[in-house]
């Protein structure tokens, strides 16, 4: 087992709050344990144009509470190809470099995985930072927590004006692949139905379910991921005004506001055990796995199982949003 000498720390794909709370965890630990830190700017990309510098206690001052990356992020076309990914490797020797610790969801560990088969030479972790919750080997991911409480805010906004006009919504939310942010934030708005990527979605039960529903009631909310197959709220929208045109339909798309904000204290906290760990793990020898927390405990899941596996969806919110919003 060769020592971590050099840790190159780096956020890529989509941001998420709580990414500069694990860049802090991740750069005290490092200078903690006498590790050099270097910070790797815009993901993939930067590690294949060299955009790397050395981190100190400072350079991650006053982030804790921030939103976004201190580090910047992006997606890379390049590094999708062996010759970028060789590239980055060679800058990664240049600068010293022998481990890496990865802040990003799918794509970031994708990536990473690939890079580690053929670089075996230099240790990887990677933390899961995706407001979609869609990765296995943590009960939650850093930016999650943030981002369903930004969606209740604004959905509970959506709903007086909702009540007051006796308006049927429908809000979607972010999850290209995923339905976690409007599985929970469903059950905590109190909406009439839910729609998901992960269940095959039928219009036909939306609409039983929209007719069933008390006949006294004033508003509607119904909450659709983005990834949901009858395309999005407005393909939805479209259908519930069709069949049912006496109600005052409008829709809602939330879009990148759940990206950002100021972190919550969960999703800080998180990132700080997150970031620990993953500096620890590098020191022990850990490498090609995501470290996370289940149950409470760190636990480590190898690149290949943590992006193959989304959380399955709890049939229990399912039933219990139907049950309550009679
Ligand atoms: O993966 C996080 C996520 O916010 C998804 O929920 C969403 O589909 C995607 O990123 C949007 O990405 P972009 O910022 O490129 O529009």
């Amino acid at each position: 087992m060769t020592s971590v000498k050099k840790i190159g720390l780096f956020t890529s794909g989509s941001d998420s709050p709580g990414m500069n709370a694990a860049i802090r965890a991740v750069v005290r630990t490092a200078i903690f344990y006498e590790i050099e830190i270097a910070g790797i700017r815009r993901g993939f990309e930067g590690m294949i144009n060299g955009d790397i510098y050395t981190m100190d206690t400072k350079s991650v001052s006053n982030i804790i509470q921030r939103g976004g990356t201190m580090l910047k992020t992006g997606r890379s076309e390049q590094f999708k190809t062996a010759e970028g990914r060789n590239l980055a490797y060679q800058q990664l020797k240049k600068n010293g470099i022998n481990a890496l610790i990865a802040l990003g969801g799918n794509g970031t560990l994708k990536g990473v995985k690939e890079f580690g088969d053929e670089y075996p030479d230099i240790a990887i972790i990677g933390v899961p930072c995706t407001i979609d919750n869609d990765l296995r080997g943590s009960d939650f991911t850093i930016g999650y927590d943030t981002a369903i409480n930004t969606v209740i805010e604004a959905v509970d906004k959506i709903r007086e004006t909702a009540e007051s006009h006796d308006r049927l919504f429908i809000v979607e939310v972010m999850g290209r692949d995923s339905g976690m942010i409007a599985l929970r934030t469903g059950m905590g708005v109190g909406a009439e139905a839910i729609m998901v990527p992960e269940t095959k979605s039928d219009i036909n039960a939306l609409f039983d379910r929209l007719e069933r529903g008390r006949k006294d009631k004033t508003s509607k909310i119904v909450m659709v991921a983005e990834g949901d197959e009858p395309g999005g709220a407005f393909e939805i929208g479209k259908a519930i005004m069709k069949r049912f045109p006496h109600y005052d339909t409008r829709v809602s798309i939330l879009g990148h506001i759940q990206r950002g904000g100021k972190p919550t204290c969960m999703d800080r906290v998180l990132a700080s055990q997150l970031g620990v760990a993953a500096v620890e793990a590098l020191k022990n020898g850990h490498s090609g796995e995501m470290v996370g927390l289940i149950h409470n405990d760190i636990a480590f899941t190898p690149f290949g199982q943590s992006v193959k596996h989304h959380h399955e969806v709890n049939a229990e919110y399912i039933r219990i949003v139907e049950m309550l919003s009679l």
